[in-house]
């Protein structure tokens, strides 16, 4: 991404490919690959490739508000360049404060251009202090608050990547002192989709735009404006320590046997049962790892407010049908039990949880 200006005009994406040592075999394998993450049909690969292959590479303005650049240093990341990143790296991204070599009135009016041009893509990274009239983050002798309100406002679509700028993140915590906001929050009326995450998950940007690019419009999304085809899903639904969290063995203190054989982090405070994100799936830094596979509990860092709603962070959420089912044959009984009349699986999560964390699909 940080090339994109010295990218010919012209180039073929197959060429960007193969000049960051992409095959044409590894995009299509990224593009059926894609395609089925986004749950599109057999065959869509072929529509995706030709969609993201084609000349109509929208701009990308990218602005940072109040956050720790996490979503971009999780888009740098990379050890190697994937069909996905050199993707990523082959849109037109003509404003980005941390990567472009730029600065001053010259990057200003290269936004104010793309602006005019119209059809440009928003991502935004970090909340909107919304205090003392946006005071509290200036860029440029503009408040985050106007910039948001004049290049969200007029973009094609907004994404906001990371939890900061989908929810407010952890500036937006009680007693949340600048008065921060998600985009949504104060732009509740443009076309935008929300994917939060501490960091964002780069897998997920990547097939957003892609779905974007290949069919005009943002993918299908849940109440809170996240993608299903990402967040669709507890944590808990794909864990690989699932099977423990069902036979009853847990991590009961850091360090343990039960730990070090990566046994369930329930009760150390893991927040996976009610926290909705494809991180056990999709993984991070290249697919190695994902905190509960590292040996740390989720803390719920894709939820809204989860800095006040899923704390604190080592505590046990509320009961959770099938915590502990095979420690004995009662609990088993009683499982069931519990389970049959809250009218779920023994699998399901809590009624409560349930009800709580109970999404109403919105097609974009
Ligand atoms: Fe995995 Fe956490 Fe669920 Fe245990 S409670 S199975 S660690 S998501
Ligand atoms: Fe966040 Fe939990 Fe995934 S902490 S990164 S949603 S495992």
């Amino acid at each position: 991404m940080a090339e994109q200006h010295g990218k010919p005009a012209g180039h073929t994406l197959e060429a960007y490919l193969a000049s960051h040592g992409v095959s044409r075999r590894s995009f299509l394998q990224y593009c059926t690959a894609v395609a089925a993450t986004l749950g599109l049909p057999l065959g869509m690969a072929e529509k995706v490739a030709a969609a993201v292959g084609g000349d109509n590479r929208p701009s990308v303005l990218w602005l940072h508000f109040q956050e720790c650049t996490g979503d971009t240093e999780a888009l740098l990341r990379a050890s190697r360049p994937t069909a996905a990143e050199v993707i990523l790296d082959y849109l037109s991204v003509d404003y980005h404060e941390t990567l472009m070599a730029a600065a001053g009135h010259q990057v200003e009016a290269v936004r104010n251009a793309t602006m005019a041009k119209g059809g440009y893509i928003a991502v935004v990274e970090g909340a909107i202090p919304t205090g003392r009239d946006g005071a509290y983050c200036c860029i440029g002798g503009h408040s985050a608050l106007d910039i948001a309100r004049e290049v969200c406002g007029n973009a094609a679509a907004t994404i906001c990547v990371g939890t900061c700028s989908a929810y407010g993140g952890i500036q937006a915590a009680y007693p949340n002192p600048t008065g921060a906001v998600g985009v949504g929050e104060l732009l509740p009326h443009i076309p935008l989709i929300n994917l939060p995450g501490c960091p964002l998950n780069t897998s997920n940007l990547t097939a957003t735009i892609v779905h974007y690019l290949t069919f005009g419009s943002l993918p299908r999304m849940d109440a809170h404006k996240r993608p299903l085809f990402a967040y669709g899903k507890r944590i808990h639904d794909n864990c690989e320590r699932r099977g423990h969290f069902d036979a009853g063995q847990y991590t009961e203190t850091w360090g343990d046997e039960g730990h070090r054989q990566g046994w369930c982090l329930y009760k150390m405070g893991c927040k996976g049962p009610a926290t909705f994100h494809n991180c056990p799936t999709v993984r991070y830094n290249d697919g190695l790892g994902w905190p509960v596979a590292q040996g740390h509990g989720c803390v719920g860092c894709s939820e809204p407010q989860f800095w006040d709603s899923m704390g604190p962070i080592y505590e046990r959420l509320p009961n959770v049908p099938g915590f502990g089912v095979e420690t004995s044959a009662t609990k088993v009984g009683l499982g069931l039990v519990a389970a049959a009349a809250a009218g779920v699986a023994v699998h399901g999560v809590a009624k409560t949880l349930q009800l709580r964390f109970s999404r109403e699909d919105e097609e974009s």
